[in-house]
């Protein structure tokens, strides 16, 4: 079935006939090793924000994707500023998406991460206070929790002075959560590309000229750059663009 705008592959072999839910599903997949994928929207000219949010950059085709990759992951991990800023929910899932997760031996919803180094997180925010999941706040070990925090998430303390990104997602995957979507922001990229951490980017491209002023999908201090090879492009009706890119 498809439903709203059609999506089509571009590359490699094109495709006329609109991609339906089982062969995006198929075409994002989970991986048979550990894997960080990460997950922004940006405008034609590299802005990761209209207006201080990402929703002017978010069509239907994108939310379609944004919600299959919440689907096929393990843990979604989102930095406290983006989780802040955006106001983030508790995760949810549609009826069919929950379903798709049980008919693949998965847990019905995902397992919420948020990367905190100041923990200056609200534990009232539905993110918490509302999950179907207990959420798992990373931090590191001199980080003091503001009360009630750890009534509704539990403290993963990865380093000394400093979030270890590398430490935590470890830690993850020890428990089971091997198949790991970030969905930003910008600081948590810049951070794991330093690390070298990103296996994978799915990167929608929005039509439009945003114009100067936003920041850009990653930020931070600099780091050398990493070569992601390019692995699909495809394209919705209403001229999004959206990129697979992974490591080998
Ligand atoms: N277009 C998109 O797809 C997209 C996606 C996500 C976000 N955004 C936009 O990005 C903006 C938010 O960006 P931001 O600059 O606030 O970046 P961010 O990476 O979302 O948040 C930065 C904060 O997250 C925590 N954090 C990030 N990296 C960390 C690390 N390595 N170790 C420990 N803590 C870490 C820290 O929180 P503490 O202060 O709690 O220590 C830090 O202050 C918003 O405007 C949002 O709308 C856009």
């Amino acid at each position: 079935m498809t439903v709203g705008i059609p999506i089509r592959r571009l590359w490699p072999e094109p495709s006329t006939e609109p991609l339906d839910d089982a062969a995006l599903t198929a075409l994002y997949g989970r991986a048979d090793q550990p894997r960080l994928r990460v997950n922004f929207v940006a405008s034609l000219d590299g802005a990761v924000t209209v207006d201080g949010y990402s929703a002017g950059l978010s069509g239907e085709p994108d939310k379609r994707v944004f919600g299959m990759l919440r689907m096929l992951c393990d843990a979604l991990v989102v930095a406290a500023g983006t989780l802040r800023h955006e106001g983030y929910r508790a995760v949810r899932l549609s009826e069919n998406r929950r379903a798709w997760r049980r008919a693949n031996g998965l847990a019905a919803y995902p397992t919420l991460v948020v990367v905190s180094g100041s923990l200056g997180l609200d534990p009232a925010q539905a993110a918490f206070a509302d999950a179907p999941v207990r959420p798992i706040v990373l931090t590191h070990s001199d980080a003091e929790p503001p009360p009630g925090l750890t009534d509704v998430a539990d403290l993963l303390r990865c380093g000394t002075g400093r979030v270890d990104l590398a430490a935590g997602l470890a830690e993850l995957h020890g428990r089971g959560l091997t198949q790991v979507l970030c969905e930003g922001g910008p600081h948590l990229l810049g951070a794991l590309t330093a690390a070298d951490l990103v296996d994978e980017l799915c990167l929608t491209v929005a039509p439009l000229l945003a114009g100067p002023g936003a920041g850009r999908i990653t930020a931070g201090d600099a780091s050398a750059p990493r070569h992601l090879p390019l692995r699909h492009v495809l394209a919705a009706d209403d001229g999004v663009l959206m990129l697979r890119h992974a490591r080998p």
